[in-house]
């Protein structure tokens, strides 16, 4: 008791010290100077889960060990597959208890005993719970009871032998599946006893590995410029030593660069934060690799990895439109996707609901041929410090990304870290600081954390930009975005479109802590450039819906569209008034709702899942909102102009 005593003093005076550190810095910044003090906003805002508090609980004593339990893992083979789904059966127990439940955990050398100094780290979050409990975050857990015929005993056992051919003691057991990918770090599975709030460690199964840790998985292509005859493939490996992606009909060889990050590339303020603490899970290696000599438009098969390490299925992938290419072009947009679970996990570190049924209805349109890219806008994997979460993100979309160009914009939930250099000063990232975005995602940037980029298809100009950076009258970012969009060549691409994360008009409130919206500094900023580069479209993420604007500048419409022919709204920028804004953050995470209220500029709302399906020839940009769950068309809109003589 007197330790527990001494350190919540300490753990308050830790606390006090991190809202100082908070309260120095927002004096500092023009924004929201009070988030940093709020936890309960915090607390929404980062979606924390009963899963997730489970770092803050206080460890109870232990009851004393049933010797008779046994955890069997039934796997498909000796040692763990790439991918597959897992068989553990906790038998031997006594008393089945809804407090029962399972841990998943690597790697296994992972500490989860309880763990009281990490109660210091979480002084940073705003979170006034007292001591964490494990010191390494599990990456999935359940509830035994999850199995219906745990807790009434349907599933009976006899661990006494029986005398006289009675059974001396009852046992129960419950079976629950897990979804395993290669995540290269060596398994085991805990059974704790109390729930999550009190957990207390039972028993824990033998260690299970890889068959392959060192397997190359996870492809994902991007494009490096507008020409689209050369681009990159990304991919994971265990293995530091250079592979290769053979690819096309001759089977052409380009070697990897390497590259990897380490817990002491997370970020930090005055505390730990949990991708350099209990979120931390080793990467592996990050290979890629330019392919040149492509033809735009153009489909090629390829594999990669090497004879050490093994090769990827062959599989295939296409060529955007080059920069100015006279042919149709069709693209998908969405922003805030995340992942979620495949299993029967009752919690895991930060779900996106949305996104399993997201990634199956752009996956039919890829596995089509109807799209040519594919632009994710921000708020990308939600690991926002639980490294292992980039696995299964990549995992998840790679039905999609090792298919076509898969392009990123940086949002809050990979840069936002205190005195990291973000503009916002929440701590949405968990300590990433972008390096495991950047890392993953290799885009034709400035540079290191400057991750704004143009990229031409056919006849569209895309500029991205990031609306975590500073963005302010002579920053790198301003000056550069206001050069990319002057030096667009409008007789090449005739359309203009800016994306970045945080939107300038949304109908979602928010509170005046947290709002939804970008700064109104970035507006102030960035809006001018918007109407003096004519943008046809600007496209942003991070509410959680689907909303679209009339010809908009300065919160005033300048511009309607009228109805064509088959009654869908249609711009005309012939007659060019200002860019119209769509929020396209519907692709995953938790839906926002609409209120009653409906803003004047506000032309079309949906709170559904799905993404932007957008096609593009010389005269005309036409955009569906897909309904991921129906596949349906929840909302349509073309802007039309005359092509450039
Ligand atoms: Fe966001």
């Amino acid at each position: 008791m007197d330790l527990l005593l001494n350190f919540n003093s300490i753990s308050t005076l830790f606390f006090l010290l991190s809202l100082l550190q908070f309260s120095l810095l927002s004096s500092s910044s023009t924004l929201h100077p009070l988030a940093a003090h709020s936890a309960n906003l915090h607390r929404n805002y980062t979606a924390i889960s009963d899963f997730r508090l489970l770092n803050r609980r206080k460890l109870i004593n232990c009851p004393p060990k049933n010797f008779f339990v046994k955890i069997d893992v039934i796997s498909k083979s000796t040692s763990l597959l790439n991918e597959e789904f897992v068989n553990v059966t906790v038998s031997g127990i006594p008393n089945p208890s809804k407090d029962h439940w399972i841990a998943m955990v690597t790697p296994s050398n992972a500490n989860v005993d309880g763990c009281s100094l990490n109660g210091f780290l979480y002084g940073q979050t705003g979170d006034f719970s007292e001591l964490p409990l494990l010191c390494h975050y599990p990456v999935k857990a359940a509830y035994l009871r999850s199995d219906p015929d745990y807790l009434p005993c349907n599933n009976k056992g006899c661990v006494i032998p029986p005398v006289d051919g009675k059974c001396e003691q009852v046992t129960c057991s419950a079976t629950l599946s897990f979804h395993i990918i290669n995540f290269r770090t060596d398994v085991e599975f805990f059974l704790f006893d109390g729930g999550f709030v009190t957990p207390c460690l039972l028993y824990k199964s033998k260690t299970l590995s890889f068959q392959n840790p060192n397997a190359p998985l996870y492809g994902l292509i991007s494009s490096i410029d507008s020409t689209a005859t050369s681009m990159r493939l990304s991919w994971v490996s265990g293995d530091e030593e250079p592979q290769q992606v053979q690819y096309g009909e001759d089977g052409r060889i380009q070697t990897s660069q390497v590259s990897t990050f380490s817990q002491n590339d997370m970020c930090n303020s005055l505390l730990p934060s949990p991708a350099k603490d209990f979120g931390w899970h080793d990467p592996g290696f990050i290979h890629s690799a330019i392919m040149t000599q492509l033809k735009p438009s153009t489909t090629y098969s390829y594999k990669y990895g090497s004879e050490k390490v093994g090769w990827s299925e062959e599989t295939t992938f296409r060529t955007p439109p080059a920069a100015g290419d006279e042919n149709d072009f069709s693209f998908i947009a969405f922003g805030d996707m995340g992942k979620a679970p495949l299993d029967s996990s009752s919690v895991e570190h930060y779900i996106q609901p949305g996104s399993i049924t997201v990634v199956e209805a752009m996956k039919e349109e890829v596995e089509r041929g109807e799209i040519d890219g594919v632009f994710h806008i921000g708020d990308i994997s939600y690991a926002t410090g639980f490294l292992v979460e980039w696995d299964f993100f990549l995992h998840l979309i790679n039905p999609i990304a090792s298919r076509l160009p898969y392009m990123t914009a940086i949002g809050n939930h990979e840069r936002d870290y205190v005195e990291s250099g973000s503009v916002y000063i929440l701590p949405d990232s968990g300590g990433e600081c972008g390096v495991p975005y950047e890392t993953y995602h290799q885009m034709p940037t400035s540079g290191k954390d400057q991750p704004w980029y143009s990229i031409e298809m056919a006849s569209i100009h895309f500029t991205i930009i990031s609306t975590e950076h500073d963005f302010t009258i002579n920053s790198p970012q301003y000056e550069w975005m206001k050069n990319d969009m002057a030096s667009v060549d409008r007789s090449r691409t005739p359309w203009l479109i800016f994306a970045g994360h945080r939107p300038m008009y949304t109908s979602i409130q928010g509170s005046l802590v947290i709002p939804p919206s970008v700064d109104p500094s970035f507006v102030a900023a960035v809006e001018p450039l918007l109407l003096q580069n004519k943008v046809d479209l600007v496209l942003f993420g991070h509410v959680h819906n689907y909303e679209r604007t009339c010809s908009i500048f300065n919160n005033m419409c300048k511009g309607m569209p009228f109805k064509d022919i088959n009654g869908i709204d249609t711009y005309d920028h012939n007659n060019y008034t200002a860019p119209l804004h769509a929020v396209i953050g519907m692709a995953g995470f938790t839906l926002d709702q609409f209120s009653e209220k409906i803003e004047s500029w506000s032309l079309s709302r949906v709170s559904k899942f799905g993404y932007l399906r957008g096609h593009a020839t010389k005269e005309k940009l036409s955009f569906e909102m897909v309904n991921a769950m129906t596949r349906e068309v929840e909302d349509s809109f073309n802007i039309i102009k005359a092509q450039i003589p």
